[in-house]
């Protein structure tokens, strides 16, 4: 059994939590390849409501082995918060191995992130502000520290000195803020070494020796195609590569290892943070989304911005990712909105766009050209299969289905495990 990815599809919180606790269930391995503690992910199972920042999401089958792997940049304070919050509910991290090669995340990334948001003005990203943009900006420029210099406190002395140095020049003289001082992070840092040893491993080699043994293994992407710093909508994008491609990259293995790549897109839209977004809804129905969907930030808190669901923004996310199928959720919190809309191409200055637009300024100016569906009424969080879902429901489907050329293998009709529909029959029939 080969390599399987998770993709977010949108612009993240799409519900790859609730997908990767499900998929979980037949793996031996779950992979984080990208992004921080940017990411919020949250699984319900048995009244129990978890919400995962760093930690993989496959945390509640114990039988999982969770990595963090290469591609992620750690905050290891974070993480450490993250262990010991599991711990004191029961449910163990022992097995966790995180990656010698992945970047850490420094006090004095966080505070740049803040920093530059502020500068920025009426200008800025809506970043997390965990840090995640400088921590990958150090990387790119080769004056990261990495988990694996925790295991030598000397040479993280000196990195850490090297860094810190430019670091304090810019703090200091464009930000006019307070220095930093090496010796009392490193000090702190030393305390996370200590915790972390034992949990640092090659990952990379890791999954390779579990798939030459037929394990299974599941590549868990954080954020979302259109966040992703190639190909979403750039500036407004997170720092990292959480298109399927870049769990290669990430987790340090082939493309051929790949088989199913799933993409996990929500039956309407959401954004976190500034930046274009064509079919958003400012109006009642975008309001009934937000309180329907609880649409409030998993890792801040902020209310999410809503609007109709973007066939251009999935056949976008095919693409890149080349989706074998489609997670859909939310499908519940769309009962009692009539008619629905599904932008199916976008125009601007006469002309039509039904792919994703080659020019930043088209996709920032274009109008949705929308098709009308049929809304249906009630709950329906109970359907187990597709023919209990009321007609519309199905047809709402069946149509993203088309649009995007990709089956909707599931459904999500709930934030809970079972609360699904398993279309088996079109996952066979491929
Ligand atoms: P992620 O970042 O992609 O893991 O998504 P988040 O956890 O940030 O946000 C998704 C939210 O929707 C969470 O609160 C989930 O519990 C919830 N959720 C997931 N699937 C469904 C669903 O099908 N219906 C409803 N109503 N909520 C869902
Ligand atoms: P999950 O994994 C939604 C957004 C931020 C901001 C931009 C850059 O839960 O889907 P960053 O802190 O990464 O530099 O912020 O990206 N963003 C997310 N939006 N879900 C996420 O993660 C996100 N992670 C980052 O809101 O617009
Ligand atoms: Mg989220």
């Amino acid at each position: 059994m080969p390599a399987n990815v998770l993709v977010g599809a949108q612009w993240g919180d799409e519900g790859k939590g609730k997908v990767c606790d499900i998929l979980a269930a037949d793996t031996h391995f779950v992979v984080r390849y990208q992004g921080g503690n940017n990411a919020g992910h949250t699984v319900v199972h048995d009244g129990v409501t978890l919400k995962l920042h760093l930690i993989p999401s496959s945390i509640l089958s114990p039988d999982v082995t969770p990595v963090i792997g290469d591609g992620v940049v750690v905050d290891p304070q974070v993480l450490l918060e993250e262990i010991d919050l599991l711990t004191e509910q029961g449910i163990s991290a022992d097995r966790l191995v995180v990656s010698g090669n992945a970047h850490l995340i420094m006090p004095y990334h966080r505070e740049i992130d803040r920093v530059t948001e502020r500068h920025l003005g009426r200008a800025k990203l809506g970043t997390t502000k965990r840090g995640i943009g400088p921590a990958y900006a150090d990387k790119a420029a080769r004056i990261g520290l990495r988990i694996q210099d925790l295991l030598d406190m000397k040479i993280f002395g000196q990195k850490l000195e090297v860094a810190l140095k430019e670091k304090n020049a810019i703090l200091t003289k464009i930000y006019n803020r307070l220095p930093m001082d090496a010796a009392k992070i490193a000090e702190e840092y030393a305390g996370y070494a200590e915790r972390l040893a034992p949990r640092i491993a090659d990952t990379s080699l890791l999954v390779w020796s579990a798939l030459r043994e037929g394990k299974n293994v599941l590549f868990e992407g954080a954020q979302g195609t259109l966040l992703d710093v190639d190909h979403g909508t750039y500036p407004f994008v997170t720092s990292s590569s959480p298109v399927a491609g870049g769990a290669c990259t990430g987790a340090g293995v082939g493309p051929r290892e790949i088989e199913r790549v799933i993409g996990v897109t929500k039956a309407y839209v959401t954004r976190v943070g500034s930046g274009p977004f064509p079919t958003e809804d400012l109006g009642p129905d975008g309001e009934r989304m937000i309180e329907v969907g609880r649409e409030y930030g998993t890792t801040t808190g902020r209310k999410r911005r809503t609007g109709w669901f973007d066939a251009v923004l999935l056949r976008y996310a095919a693409r890149l990712n080349s989706l074998s199928d489609i997670f859909l959720t939310k499908l519940d919190v769309l009962s009692g909105i009539d008619p629905l809309r599904i932008a199916v191409a976008y125009t601007h200055e006469g002309r039509t766009y039904e792919e994703f637009p080659p020019h930043q300024s088209i996709f920032h100016n274009c109008e949705p050209v929308y098709e009308e569906m049929r809304g249906w009424q009630g709950d329906i969080s109970a359907a187990r299969t597709f023919d209990e879902l009321p007609e519309a429901a199905q047809a709402y489907v069946r149509r993203i289905e088309e649009l995007g050329g990709v089956p909707a293998t599931w459904v999500s009709v709930g934030p809970a495990r079972d609360e699904t529909v398993v279309r088996a029959a079109v996952g066979a029939a491929r």
